[in-house]
């Protein structure tokens, strides 16, 4: 019976969580969290809390939510090869360049939310180097997979958590930093989903989002049009399908993420600016950048400021993201930040 060390892990985060139904305090039973007006949250024999609430969406928005939880509950993403252990989770995060950097850059101790976490690589990887990390998803398969991983390999700095990014678990102003890569553009609301979980982030941090590119993506786009045309006959078209050694799961969730998944929006750079506006937040930086002829580097800093580019920088910038949409789905990052005052 692992009730000790399960109350322990959930009851650290207590004082900063909130009923995502009527944000009343929460206290902790045995294999529950309550709140004041009496909503009940049950606790997973595995230490998970199932935090989900469901949101209220006007109809003609169309809400997926459930498409998508059935969806990834079925195929969770991005899946662990068998193998996968610490030593090779860390070598391959930070042969990534992105995750390398974010490893390199966030300051050792900070507390990190991360949103639409899937099967925790990235929650598990950055809890290493002695942050506190949550792990938030609505889909149940993607959070065991994520837990599984935390025990086997001791990571007690990580809890993962069942949570709509709608209906937020953790009071405002909580986190250092808020992630949520490749995620937003999975919700009918993507915009409202940014204003959702940008509450969590305290005055002087960051948060950090992941979008598919409105022309970025066409790349993939075209190459989804011909698998359907072809009853899948060309996956090797994709060079995350074609490298060889992949496990079978984490190939079919790649597969299947990026092809035949019920919902994705696309956005722009310009788009998401106006999303920080709404935010009351500062733009801090963005991969890429948002003025033409600034080369990738991997040695720029993430937290650092950096100008925004003018409406026909931005033009340049976000036509020449066509060209790069082939490696990794045609993603852009934003990283911004709540000002002190
Ligand atoms: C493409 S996966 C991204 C996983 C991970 N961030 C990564 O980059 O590998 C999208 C994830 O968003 C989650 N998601 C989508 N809508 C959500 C919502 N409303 N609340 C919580 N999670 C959500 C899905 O369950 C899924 O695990
Ligand atoms: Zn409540």
């Amino acid at each position: 019976m692992e009730t000790v060390p399960l109350q322990h892990a959930v009851a650290e985060h207590l004082s900063a969580m909130w009923c995502p139904e009527c944000h009343a305090d929460l206290a902790l039973e045995a294999d529950a969290i309550v709140c004041a007006e009496g909503h009940r949250f049950e606790i997973e024999e595995n230490g998970i809390p199932l935090l989900f609430a469901q949101h209220e969406v006007e109809a003609t928005k169309g809400d997926v939510t459930g498409a998508m939880k059935e969806f990834y509950e079925e195929t969770p993403f991005p899946n662990y090869d068998s193998f996968d252990s610490v030593g090779s989770l860390q070598a391959k995060a930070r042969a990534g360049v992105f995750a390398k950097m974010l490893d390199d850059q966030i300051p050792t101790g900070a507390r990190i939310i991360e949103c639409g976490c899937g099967t925790g690589q990235m929650s598990n990887f950055l809890s290493i180097a002695n942050r506190k990390v949550i792990g938030a998803d609505m889909t149940l398969a993607s959070l065991r997979l994520g837990q599984e991983f935390k025990k086997k390999n001791s990571l007690n700095r990580v809890q993962f958590m069942q949570m709509n990014l709608f209906k937020p678990i953790f009071r405002p102003a909580t986190f250092d930093l808020v992630i949520s890569n490749g995620v937003l553009h999975h919700t009918s609301d993507p915009l409202g989903a940014f204003l959702s979980i940008a509450t969590m982030v305290r005055p002087g941090g960051y948060i950090l989002i992941g979008l598919y590119h409105k022309y970025g993506r066409l790349i993939t786009d075209t190459r989804r049009m011909v698998f359907n045309m072809t009853k899948d006959h060309f996956t090797w078209l994709d060079p995350n399908l074609r490298k060889t050694g992949t496990a079978r799961g984490k190939w079919k969730a790649w597969f299947m993420d990026q092809y035949k998944n019920p919902h994705e929006s696309k956005h722009t750079i310009g788009e998401t600016l106006g999303w920080l506006e709404k935010a009351s937040l500062k733009f801090v930086h963005s991969i890429p950048t948002s003025y033409p002829f600034e080369p990738f580097s991997e040695s720029e800093r993430l937290f650092e400021p950096q100008r925004a580019g003018g409406y026909f920088e931005r033009l340049a910038v976000e036509l020449g993201m066509f060209f790069k949409g082939s490696q990794e789905g045609g993603f852009f990052t934003i990283i911004a930040q709540r000002p002190i005052d």
